[in-house]
């Protein structure tokens, strides 16, 4: 698979007007993505959890225009009112993603996006808004060419999220997806998410992550800046082979279920991903001191109960609390016990993997 294959340089037929809506989810990586070459390529390979409730609903509306203009055309609005200050970010999507979808300069599009998640969480919605656009346009485009197969236009949504925001290319199928060429793993691309191919242990269905609200703030330190200072980054070539040999190592705990040796994993990526940002230039730090509370909190759950719940973080203050669907209950208890004093207003996100984007009707 190569980017000629996303190319489309002619159409014979341009529908007029329509709609479509789409639901896409947020997506947490078990081994992170930090760093990245031009054009949204992955330093790394990464893979992710597709989660369920943090998810961003996107409506589509197109209207073919009389001819081309010299922008892209389009109004947004988020959560029902127009929303300037995101145009430019669509813009640069729009530019990014033109060799691909010449027909975008066709169309005036109103876009109308939403979040499940407050929008001061502190969770990014990049990944669920741009693979919910990436899937909205998408589905303009299987109008224009009917005879796409579902595999194409998943592949093709996937390779146009990543240009929009590179971990949003893991949020279009579920449950388990790699992102960024890795030799052990078939099929994996650093164009665009695929599942994961392998046999995983039925411990992982269901697995749940309560996300701890710590700090509801923006982030400080934007990820595209954060993905620039591992360029020359005193300890990056190590870091970049890190994450390939756990990928590897990941194939195995998969397979047998081994939650232990998946805990050591996914904690060392997420220190690692903040030990990254520590030791750049400028350095940074994003985890605040309750952050460090819950950390601490879970590995002293752990070692009094043997439980095999563990933490991931991403590029930010909250936590994300990972369990398997049989300790739900025990874990659920300890979170509401120990951790949620520890959240901004005791605020925390109940999700649970996932198993994609979904099209729904549409309602206008
Ligand atoms: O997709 P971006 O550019 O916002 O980067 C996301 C980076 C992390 O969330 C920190 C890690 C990851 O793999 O999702």
């Amino acid at each position: 698979m190569t980017e000629k294959d996303f190319k489309r340089s002619s159409f014979e037929h341009l529908p007029k007007s329509g709609n479509c809506t789409w639901k896409s989810p947020s997506n947490i990586a078990l081994v992170k993505y930090w760093g990245k070459k031009e054009n949204q390529i992955p330093a790394n390979p990464s893979v992710s959890f597709t989660l369920d409730a943090c998810a961003t609903t996107t409506t589509l509306e197109y209207t073919l225009l009389d001819e081309d203009k010299d922008e892209f055309s389009f109004d947004l609005f988020f959560e029902g009112k127009p929303k300037i200050s995101f145009k430019p970010k669509i813009n640069k999507f729009f530019e990014r993603i033109e060799e691909y979808c010449p027909y975008i300069r066709k169309y005036h599009f109103k876009i109308e996006t939403s979040n499940s998640f407050p929008h001061s969480s502190g969770i990014a919605s990049s990944a669920s808004g741009m693979s919910a656009l990436a899937l909205c346009l998408m589905s303009l485009e299987k109008e224009i060419v009917p005879e796409m197969t579902q595999n194409y236009f998943n592949q093709k949504a996937s390779f146009l999220a990543r240009l929009g925001s590179g971990s949003a290319c893991r949020s279009i199928e579920g449950n388990l997806i790699v992102w960024g060429n890795h030799k052990d793993t078939i099929g994996s691309s650093d164009l665009l998410g695929v599942r994961y191919p392998y046999e995983v242990h039925s411990v992982f269905d269901k697995f749940h992550d309560t996300i701890l609200l710590v700090d509801k703030g923006k982030k400080q330190v934007s990820s595209t800046l954060g993905h620039q200072l591992m360029n020359g980054h005193p300890f990056a070539e190590n870091r970049f082979k890190q994450a390939h040999q756990n990928l590897l190592k990941l194939q195995k705990i998969f397979k047998e279920g081994d939650l232990k040796s998946f805990i050591e994993i996914v904690e060392s990526e997420a220190l690692t991903l903040h030990a990254m940002m520590m030791t750049s230039l400028p350095y940074f730090i994003l985890m605040q001191p309750n952050t460090l509370q819950i950390i601490h909190k879970i590995w002293a759950f752990r070692e009094k109960t043997n439980s095999n719940v563990c933490f991931t973080l991403d590029a930010g203050a909250n936590v994300h609390v990972l369990y398997p669907e049989s300790e739900k209950e025990l874990v659920f208890e300890f979170i509401k016990n120990e951790l949620v004093a520890y959240c901004e207003n005791g605020h925390y996100i109940c999700d649970r993997i996932g198993f994609g984007a979904k099209q729904l009707a549409v309602d206008i």
